[in-house]
């Protein structure tokens, strides 16, 4: 574990920064979205702007690396200065030198390839500075925008877990991706996509 605080980092569109408590609404706006939802567990569709007002007070208190916990990262348009989404490293408990990592954008700014802006230079600051050796992204075997923009960054598929999770009153599959820090050497996680 390291006691880094996180700083933002900035690519071509996108700033990844901590959450303030002005993101609250539009946190929930599009975390409630129905496209947003279908594949990111049913809590979310009963989500309620207290319980965003906490989830933003709780993670603006938060680093990133300490074991079991999510912390989650806001995704800042450069242009407007509006939050379009969140990222999130997910420190793991059985190995701390591995992460889950995790992210949504709010549709409106979907297929603009930010999720891949994004997700490029989370790794970048997963590997580089918090030296993490292994990543991973687990995802329902039927998002294909996820699986996409897996893919086209470069994480392997490893796994396919049938039947893994229960969700929505069914067992469904999933699929683990990975990707290892000496994989990415030479990587330029802040250029174009
Ligand atoms: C998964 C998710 C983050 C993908 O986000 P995204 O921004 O649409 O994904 P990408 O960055 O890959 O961009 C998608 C497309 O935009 C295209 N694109 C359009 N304009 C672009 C531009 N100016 N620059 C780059 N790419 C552009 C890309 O080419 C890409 O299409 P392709 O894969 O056919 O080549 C998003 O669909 C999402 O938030 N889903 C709901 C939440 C969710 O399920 N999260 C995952 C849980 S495991």
């Amino acid at each position: 574990m390291n006691d880094r605080k996180f700083i933002n980092i900035e690519t071509e569109r996108i700033i990844l920064r901590k959450f303030r408590e002005s993101d609250a609404e539009a946190f929930l706006k599009y975390r409630t979205k129905p496209d947003v939802v279908i594949y990111q567990g049913e809590r979310w569709e009963s989500y309620k702007l207290e319980q965003a007002r906490e989830f933003v007070k709780e993670q603006m208190n938060f680093e990133p690396d300490i074991p079991d916990t999510w912390f989650q990262i806001a995704i800042e348009l450069k242009s407007t200065g509006d939050l379009i989404g969140d990222c999130a490293i997910h420190t793991l408990p059985q190995d701390t030198n591995q992460v889950e990592i995790g992210y949504t954008l709010d549709p409106l700014y979907q297929n603009k390839g930010f999720g891949k802006e994004a997700v490029k230079c989370l790794l970048g600051y997963i590997f580089n500075v918090l030296n993490k050796h292994r990543v991973i992204a687990i995802t329902d075997v039927r998002n294909k925008n996820s699986i996409k923009l897996l893919e086209n960054i470069g994480m392997r598929r490893e796994g396919h877990f049938r039947k893994n999770a229960w969700y929505r009153g069914e067992y469904t599959d999933e699929y683990l991706f990975a990707l290892l820090k000496e994989e990415v050497i030479g990587w330029d996680f802040l250029g174009g996509i």
